[in-house]
């Protein structure tokens, strides 16, 4: 059977943990030919900067080749509903251009956002699943409704930080202003990897209707049980950044107005103090600050937040690189296991 890489919570703790040893490993030595002859295709739904570029170098450094396409752009629109009538804009199904790049390349990588317009409909992660259910090669997960290689960057992140055994620490995932109502995906997967590492973990928000997705809440709480640590939630800024010893910032629309975003705008217009700046950060337990990147200075965190020591976003983003090298040697790996 193929393994992908779809979401962490598909892999067993000691996966995730060997991933990351490995991504450590590929930090220290980062030219090989571990995957000399592979090929990944990367279909870009939506822009990107790191996923794009940490990809193409991580699979050079490795030795392969990677092939980027932006359907509906330069390369044929995709249809994705099963059965479907195509007398619409794309001009073939996702059964054929997975199976026909499955015969190109070794490795898949998909981004594809939510639509906004209908959480119900966006919350199955159809492109991705599709992609997964008619590839023939392992499909990675570039970012849909979670975003799992930022998850393993920021985790490696904080094992440089702290060490391996993050238990204990105080982990804030706050909300952060925006003037645009964006995906809640690395929110989603900050909660997922935070609970999972079994860290102190609170959201805060500006209300109810930011809560994230139950689906995510809930694993946050079943990863609660299986690693110890806590998940809590509060609406009080000063509560939340008490103490804190990392805070991770992410902005996301309210999932009640999916949609309907002009119902949100009044609400989102007064909640711009959520900025991250060097005061709140002043309550933190000398706190690390991240965020997943591309961040807007002065909207999401100040300027004195983003060039402090204590900023390791950039960190981060230089270990996507580290981790993604580490996931395509390891789904490789899992492929070759599989056939053989
Ligand atoms: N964090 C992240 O995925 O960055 P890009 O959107 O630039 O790929």
């Amino acid at each position: 059977m193929i393994r992908h890489f779809l979401n962490t919570q598909d892999l067993s703790r000691a996966e995730l943990d060997a991933l990351l040893d490995e991504a450590a490993r590929l930090k220290q030595s980062p030219l090989g030919r571990d995957l000399e002859g592979r090929t990944i295709a990367l279909l870009f739904f939506n822009p990107s900067m790191r996923t794009r570029s940490s990809f193409e170098i991580g699979a050079w450094q490795l030795g392969a080749h990677a092939v980027v396409l932006a359907p509906g752009k330069d390369a044929w629109g995709i249809e994705f509903e099963p059965n479907a009538v195509m007398d619409g804009d794309a001009e073939e199904h996702v059964a054929e251009v997975a199976q026909v790049l499955s015969r190109y390349c070794d490795l898949i990588g998909v981004r594809a956002f939510p639509k906004f317009r209908d959480w119900a409909y966006d919350r199955e992660d159809k492109v991705l699943k599709a992609f997964a259910q008619h590839s023939r090669v392992p499909v990675i997960n570039l970012e849909t409704i979670t975003h799992p290689c930022q998850e393993l960057a920021h985790a490696l992140t904080l094992r440089e930080k702290f060490g391996k055994d993050l238990r204990g620490k105080k982990y804030l995932l706050t909300w952060t202003w925006h003037p645009k109502p964006l995906n809640t995906a690395v929110a989603n997967s900050a909660l997922t990897i935070a609970t999972r590492l079994g860290m102190e973990v609170t959201l805060l928000c500006p209300n109810p209707d930011y809560l994230l997705d139950e689906r995510y809440l809930d694993i946050a709480k079943q990863n609660v049980g299986e690693a110890g640590g806590s998940f809590r939630i509060t609406h009080d800024i000063e509560d939340g950044y008490r103490g804190a010893d990392v805070v991770y910032a992410k902005s996301w629309g309210a999932l009640p107005y999916f949609g309907a975003w002009e119902g949100e705008a009044p609400m989102r217009a007064m909640l711009k103090h959520f900025i991250v700046d060097e005061d709140k950060m002043a309550l933190t337990n000398n706190g690390l600050f991240s965020h997943c990147l591309p961040l807007r200075r002065n909207i999401k965190a100040t300027d004195g937040v983003m060039d402090a020591p204590y900023c390791v976003a950039v960190d981060e983003a230089e270990n996507r690189l580290h981790v993604q090298k580490a996931v395509m040697k390891q789904l490789i790996h899992w492929k070759s296991g599989a056939q053989a």
